[in-house]
């Protein structure tokens, strides 16, 4: 089977990335120790063994937490550069990284520690590694509209570092009109606009997230299989459903890799991508997530070129760079 190599060497864009979500445990520590600050497990090997997770929310519990080791512009740094040298070995010629500023802002770091340090390293793969990747600011749909207002306005001073919003955190619960009044905001301001929907939450969340806060992307949308009309939907405006499917089975989204949807919503004609979402969290960057999907419900090269294609179609990159790959 020469498949995997073939999902390995190709060309791609990842779309669908948490940068904090991309912080190995080993990073985690040393930055603990150099920082000072204090993680309530023992060892590499003991926080490995607490990434065993039953839904969304167990693993966001824990992905919080470790964000707390972040403290200097030079960790954002540090973090963004390996995650993008990763990704340079998977092949992946673009990345449009999502950050949650609010996981930091909201324990005393300054909005510019962290836009700064993440921007430099996006600068630095471009002309060392020719990796093209750009930032999409998410809004951590628990907290409040006026907490995500404040958070716009402190982003503004670095307005030409960031070119996109997303919504993501606990879905249930928190649907997307929550939020419409801040990305009509945001698209006055010529952002581009994602958000998460569909990952645990119903279709109604994929429909509100398009109709009323007017997303380019779906941010997971597997949810979306179980509504006919909106797979049409979908489908017309070729609307790109960013998938990650060793998040989903991690977080029992899917019980097996072998039940997963993914399949069955690329040849029904949508604008399918493979993503790694948190890769550091569930055992895979973007190539273990091509790879062990193939192996779990039998991808063919169609399928593979068909993915790659898509990722470059739906990517925010500039249309010199779609150009050459779609
Ligand atoms: N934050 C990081 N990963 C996430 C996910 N899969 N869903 C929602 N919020 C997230
Ligand atoms: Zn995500």
């Amino acid at each position: 089977d020469r498949l995997p190599e073939l999902l390995r060497r190709m060309p791609k864009a990842e779309l669908h990335i948490h940068i904090e979500g991309s912080l190995e445990p080993e990073l985690m520590f040393a930055m603990a120790a150099r920082n000072g600050v204090k993680l309530p497990y023992a060892s590499v090997d003991e926080l490995r063994r607490a990434y065993a997770f039953s839904n969304l929310q167990s693993f966001l519990d824990i992905y919080y937490a470790g964000a707390s080791v972040l403290l200097h512009e030079q960790d954002f740094f540090d973090m963004a550069w390996a995650y993008l040298q990763r990704a340079r070995a998977d092949n992946v010629l673009r990345a449009d990284i999502f950050f949650d500023p609010q996981t930091h802002t909201a324990r005393g770091v300054a909005m510019g520690t962290v836009v700064n340090g993440l921007y430099r390293a996006c600068r630095q793969a471009r002309t060392e590694l020719g990796v093209d990747a750009e930032l999409i600011l998410c809004f951590l749909r628990h907290l409040s509209e006026a907490e995500a207002f404040d958070t716009l306005e402190q982003a503004l001073p670095h307005r030409d570092k960031f070119i996109g919003v997303g919504l993501d955190s606990s879905e249930v619960g928190h649907p997307p009109e929550k939020f419409a009044r801040v990305y009509a905001k945001c698209r006055e301001l010529g952002l581009h606009l994602v958000a998460h929907a569909g990952e645990e939450g119903p279709p109604a969340y994929v429909w509100t997230a398009l109709d009323l806060l007017k997303v380019e992307r779906i941010d997971h949308g597997v949810q979306s299989s179980k509504d006919p009309a909106l797979m049409e939907r979908l489908k017309q405006d070729r609307i790109a459903l960013t998938v990650c499917p060793l998040s989903n089975l991690k977080l029992c989204v899917f019980p097996k890799l072998a039940d997963h949807n993914l399949k069955q919503l690329l040849e029904a004609g949508l604008a399918v991508t493979v993503n790694s979402d948190d890769p550091a969290y569930f055992g895979g960057y973007i190539n273990d997530n091509f790879v062990q999907l193939h192996e779990a419900v039998g991808l063919t090269a169609q399928h593979a070129y068909q993915l790659a294609r898509n990722s470059f179609e739906a990517s925010f990159a500039p249309p010199e760079l779609k150009q050459r790959y779609v």
